[in-house]
C-alpha cells in the first residue's frame, strides 16, 4: 500500500484529447507534456494522447524529448528550451525538432551541420524567450540559407490568453501574422504555424493557424475559471491516514502550536508535507476529503505530515482511510487554487517527493 499516491485517470486523458481534437477540427493538435506531463507522467499520458488524436508533442527541454522517445512515443516532438552550449547530437538523432528563440540558437544549428527540422519562436509581445522583431530577418535568412535545416513554421506564445478581453492578444496576433508574412516574403514556406495554448485554443478559434499547443486542458482543467467544456480532471492526490488521535480543549497541534482545540475532538495525521510538495503557505487553506466529507487542515505544514481536524469524528474516520488532498473526493484543483491564491496549473504540478503515481483506465500495459 502506498502512503501517498497520485491517481491518474487515463480514460480522462483519452476523453480530453478526443474532445480537444474534435473542437479544433482540421487544425493539428500538439499535446504539451513538459514538466513530466504537468505531473501526470509524460511517457504514459503521451501514449494515450497519441492514440486519441494528438498529432505531435511539445516539451520544454531536450531531456524531456529524449524521455518521450524512450517511452515509445514516435510522433513529432518539439523542444523549445535548450542552450547552444548543449550537446544536440542525441536529440537530433532521434528526430527531436527544435524551437529557435534567438540568433545565437540559429547560428549554433547552422554551424552544427546536422539535418534538423526547426520552428522559429518569434517574440510577439511576451518578452520572455523568442526572437526579437529586430532579429527576425537575420534568423529567418540564416535558417533559410542552411541546406540542412528545414523551417516547418513559426510559433509564439500569448501573454494574456487567459484574459480573452485583453487587447494584447490582438496585438500579438497581428505581430505573429506579420512575422509569417515576412518569412514567406523571404522565401520560406512556413506551412505549420502556432500561437494558441489552452486558453487561446478555447476562446480564440480565429487564432488557431495550422496547429494549437495544448497542455492544461488535456489534463482536464479549464484554463479560465468559469468555463466548462466538459473536460475531466485526470489527477487526484491522496494519502493514507497514519494516525487518528484525540485532542482536548486548550491542546495544540504541530510545530509552533499555531492551532489550538477549543473542544474535545479528534485529529487525523496524513503523511504528506512540504517535502512532498504541500507548501507551508497552504496552512489553514487546505481542506482534506475523507469519506466524501471535507475536513480542515490545521496547524503548521511539516516536512512529512499534515494534521486534519476531524471534529467529533462522527463518521468514524480510521487509520488507513484515504485522505484526498485534491481531486475526486476532495477539493478540486480549481477550488484549491482559489483557496491558495494560485492557478490550477500549479496545483497539478504540486505532488512530488514520495508520491507514487497509480494509473487507472486506459489500455493496461
Ligand atoms: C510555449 C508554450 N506553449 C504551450 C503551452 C501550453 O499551455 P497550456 O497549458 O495553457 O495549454 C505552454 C505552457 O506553459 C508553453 O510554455
Amino acid at each position: 500500500m502506498d502512503l501517498l499516491s497520485a491517481r491518474i485517470d487515463l480514460d480522462a486523458i483519452a476523453h480530453n484529447t478526443r474532445l480537444l481534437k474534435e473542437l479544433v477540427g482540421p487544425t493539428q493538435l500538439m499535446a504539451v507534456v513538459k514538466a513530466d506531463g504537468y505531473g501526470h507522467g509524460a511517457g504514459r499520458v503521451a501514449r494515450v494522447m497519441a492514440e486519441n488524436g494528438a498529432d505531435s508533442f511539445g516539451v520544454a527541454t531536450l531531456q524531456e524529448g529524449l524521455a518521450l522517445r524512450k517511452a515509445g512515443v514516435e510522433k513529432p516532438i518539439l523542444a523549445w528550451i535548450w542552450s547552444p552550449e548543449q550537446d544536440l547530437v542525441e536529440a537530433l538523432a532521434v528526430r527531436i525538432q527544435l524551437g529557435v528563440p534567438s540568433v545565437r540558437h540559429a547560428r549554433a544549428l547552422v554551424d552544427a551541420g546536422v539535418p534538423t527540422r526547426v520552428t522559429v519562436k518569434v517574440d510577439t509581445g511576451l518578452h520572455r524567450s523568442g526572437v526579437d522583431e529586430a532579429d527576425w530577418v537575420e534568423v529567418l535568412t540564416l535558417l533559410r540559407d542552411a541546406e540542412h535545416i528545414t523551417v516547418t513554421g513559426l510559433f509564439s506564445h500569448l501573454a494574456c490568453a487567459d484574459e480573452p478581453e485583453n487587447p494584447s492578444n490582438d496585438r500579438q496576433a497581428e505581430n505573429f501574422r506579420r512575422a509569417i508574412d515576412l518569412a514567406r516574403e523571404l522565401g520560406l514556406e512556413v506551412p505549420v504555424n502556432h500561437l494558441c495554448n489552452s486558453p487561446g485554443t478555447l476562446t480564440r478559434p480565429d487564432l488557431h493557424h495550422e496547429l494549437v499547443r495544448v497542455g492544461l486542458s488535456l489534463y482536464g482543467l479549464e484554463p479560465i475559471p468559469g468555463l466548462d467544456h466538459g473536460l475531466k480532471p485526470a489527477m487526484s492526490w491522496s494519502g493514507r491516514i497514519t494516525a487518528v488521535k484525540p485532542i482536548r480543549p486548550g491542546e495544540s497541534t504541530s510545530y509552533g502550536q499555531t492551532w489550538t482545540a477549543t473542544e474535545e475532538g479528534w485529529l487525523a495525521v496524513v503523511p504528506a508535507g512540504y517535502a512532498d510538495g504541500i507548501p507551508r503557505s497552504w496552512q489553514g487553506r487546505l481542506q482534506v476529503g475523507i469519506g466524501g466529507k471535507l475536513y480542515p487542515q490545521v496547524g503548521r505544514v511539516c516536512m512529512d505530515q499534515i494534521v486534519v481536524d476531524l471534529g467529533a469524528n462522527e463518521f468514524g474516520v480510521s487509520p488507513d482511510d484515504e485522505a484526498v488532498i485534491f481531486g475526486e473526493g476532495g477539493m478540486s484543483a480549481d477550488a484549491l487554487a482559489a483557496a491558495t491564491d494560485t492557478i490550477n496549473y500549479e496545483i497539478i504540478c504540486t505532488p512530488t517527493g514520495r508520491t507514487t503515481r497509480i494509473y487507472e483506465g486506459g489500455v493496461q500495459l
